[in-house]
Formats: C-alpha cells, structure tokens, sequence
C-alpha cells in the first residue's frame, strides 16, 4: 500500500491524511477482492522498517489500525472475511496485541476472503525466526538436519496454512519488494502500478488482475507448447 505520503504531498495534505485515505482504499480493496471471489488478500501496513520514522506518524498509523479493527471489525465478519495477521507482535502495545487477538478469534470460522494483514513485518525476520526455531529442534534432537527442506522450512513461517500468493500488486510505481513475503514470493507474479495507493481501487485491482491472466506462469518449467501438452 505505498505512496500515501506521495499522494499528499501532492495536494498539500499532512501525510497523516494520506494514511486516513489509504485506509479508505483499503475498505474499497477488501469489497472488491470478496466480490471478485479472490481467497488471499495480504496487505503490507506497517513494515518492520517502518519504526525508523517520525514518532507522530508511527503514532498516527497505529491509531488508524486501532480505529480500523474497532470499527470495522464487525462488518469483516458480517461479510464472512476471515482476519490474520503475521508479523511480530512482541513490540506492539498491548492494547493493539488485544485488538489483533480479537479480530482473529471472532473471524476464525469464517470461509469467504481470508485478510492477512502484514503488520510490523518483515520477511527477513520472519526467515530468521523460522530458522532459529528450525536450528532449535535440531539441537535438542527433535529434527535431523537432513530433513530441513523448503516444504519443511515453509512450516515455520508466521501463516504456514496460506498458500504462496499468485500475484503481488504494488502501487505508487516503486519496483521491488521492500522485505515483504520474500519467501512464498518466488515464483509469484509482480505488477507494478504508478498509481498511490489511496487511488488504488476496484477498477485498478481488475486490470492488475487482467494482466496477470495474460501471463503465462512456468515455475521453472516449460511452456505449455514446448511439452507438446
Ligand atoms: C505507505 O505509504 C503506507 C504505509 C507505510 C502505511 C499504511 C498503513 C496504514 C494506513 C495503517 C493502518 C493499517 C491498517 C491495517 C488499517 P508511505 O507513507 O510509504 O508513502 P510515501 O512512500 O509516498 O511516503
């Protein structure tokens, strides 16, 4: 979700508004992945970088996800939206850990969009915690070393049960992937869009969507017409 600052800075807004209507992309984002019968929708909110920023944004985006979960919470689940999070949780105030937990719990048997929401994340954390965990059971002789392979390994990543994602979209024409999903991004498509993201909405989903149909995804093999199949 990148260039909410970008987008105020261009109306002469505090970026605190480019937040709020990021938000409100969000909202529009969610309605249209459900209607478009999309299972996964995993949104990047709040990086493991994203600390090193001023203390009043870092407060005003944590403020935004309160009042998200809080207000909005009940209508996710009306609308069957099961709500994840993954990231690290340790270094959130507890109030917002709580929040987390709630949103998890209501959602749980819901069967419609699951919404992973990426929150204090990053895939290099989440690489490196897998792998402590890993070297751990190995060390007490609960794993052979020999059996650490990448089907393994993706069981200790944060949401192991979610598939790797088909298509990763990411606005305001930056091109890489900035620590997100590293892992379950290999062979994932990457759409780049030079719209902000609090621009973003059913009609840029849909083209992003278009566009990953036309193209061919191999995951290392080959075409489907050099096998002759
Ligand atoms: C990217 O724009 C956006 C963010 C870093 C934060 C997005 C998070 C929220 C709106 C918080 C609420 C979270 C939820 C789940 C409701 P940017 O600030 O990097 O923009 P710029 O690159 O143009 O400066």
């Amino acid at each position: 979700m990148d260039g909410n600052g970008r987008w105020a800075a261009e109306r002469g807004l505090p970026r605190a508004e480019g937040h709020r209507r990021g938000v409100e992309a969000l909202r529009r984002t969610v309605r249209a992945a459900g209607d478009l019968g999309i299972s996964v929708l995993t949104i990047f909110s709040f990086s493991a970088e994203n600390w090193s920023r001023p203390a009043s944004e870092i407060s005003d985006l944590m403020g935004l996800l309160r009042r998200f979960i809080r207000n909005d919470l009940a209508e996710l689940h009306q609308a069957n939206v099961r709500v994840r999070i993954i990231g690290e949780r340790d270094d959130l105030d507890r109030d917002i850990r709580r929040l987390l937990v709630e949103a998890e719990d209501l959602t749980r048997g819901n069967d419609g969009l699951t919404l992973v929401v990426a929150f204090n994340y990053g895939a290099r954390q989440e690489i490196a915690q897998a792998a402590r965990r890993i070297a751990v059971e190995v060390a007490q002789g609960r794993l052979q070393a020999e059996a650490v392979s990448p089907e393994l390994f993706s069981r200790y990543l944060h949401a192991p049960d979610i598939p790797d994602p088909d298509l990763i979209i990411r606005t305001s024409g930056e091109q890489r992937l900035s620590n997100f999903l590293l892992w379950q991004a290999a062979y994932s498509e990457l759409i780049f869009v030079p719209i902000n993201w609090p621009d973003f909405d059913r009609a840029a989903l849909e083209n992003a969507i278009a566009e990953y149909r036309r193209r061919e995804r191999r995951f290392g093999g080959l075409m489907v017409a050099e096998t002759g199949s």
